[in-house]
C-alpha cells in the first residue's frame, strides 16, 4: 500500500471545493488517512517547492500558497501516487482533460501563477519527503 500527499491549495479552499475534491478521491476508492487545514509557513512552502527554486514562477507560487489556508491530506491506496495525479489532471488547468479535478473545476484566470486547486506527490521519494514535511 502507498500513501501520497494531496494538498487542496488556497484557491480550492476559498472556492469551497474541499468536499468535491475529497469526494472524488473517495469515489475512486482511496482512503483519507489524515487531514489538516492550516496556513503553512513560508519556510514549509519553500522546502516543499525546493525543486522549483530559481524558476520565474517560484515567488508568485509561494505568495499564492501564503494567500490562505491549505488542506493537507494523507491519501492511501494501491498505486495512489500515480492514481491521484491521474484524477488531478495535467498542471495547466485550461488544457487539463475533462473528467479530471483540474479539467473540470479550474482554468487559467490570467493571474501570475497557475491556480490549479491541488497538489499530488510525483514519486515514492517525493511522497515520503512531503508527508514528513506536512505531517511529520
Ligand atoms: P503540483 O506539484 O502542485 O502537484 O503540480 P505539478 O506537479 O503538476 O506541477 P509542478 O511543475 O510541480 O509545479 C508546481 C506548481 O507551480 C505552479 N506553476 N505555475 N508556469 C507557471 O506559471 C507555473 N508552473 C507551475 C502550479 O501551481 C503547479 O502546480
Ligand atoms: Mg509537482
Amino acid at each position: 500500500m502507498q500513501s501520497t500527499l494531496v494538498l487542496i491549495k488556497p484557491d480550492g479552499v476559498k472556492r469551497n471545493l474541499i468536499g468535491e475534491i475529497l469526494r472524488r478521491c473517495e469515489a475512486k476508492g482511496y482512503v483519507i488517512e489524515d487531514l489538516k487545514l492550516f496556513q503553512p509557513s513560508r519556510s514549509l512552502l519553500e522546502e516543499h517547492y525546493a525543486e522549483h527554486q530559481g524558476k520565474p514562477f517560484f515567488e508568485p507560487l509561494i505568495e499564492f500558497m501564503l494567500s490562505g489556508p491549505t488542506l493537507a491530506c494523507k491519501l492511501g491506496g494501491n498505486r495512489v501516487i500515480e492514481g491521484f495525479r491521474s484524477i488531478a489532471g495535467t498542471t495547466d488547468p485550461t488544457t487539463a482533460a475533462a473528467g479530471t479535478i483540474r479539467g473540470d473545476l479550474a482554468r487559467d484566470w490570467g493571474l501570475n501563477v497557475q491556480q490549479n486547486l491541488v497538489h499530488g506527490s510525483d514519486s515514492e521519494e517525493s511522497a515520503e519527503r512531503e508527508l514528513n514535511l506536512w505531517f511529520g
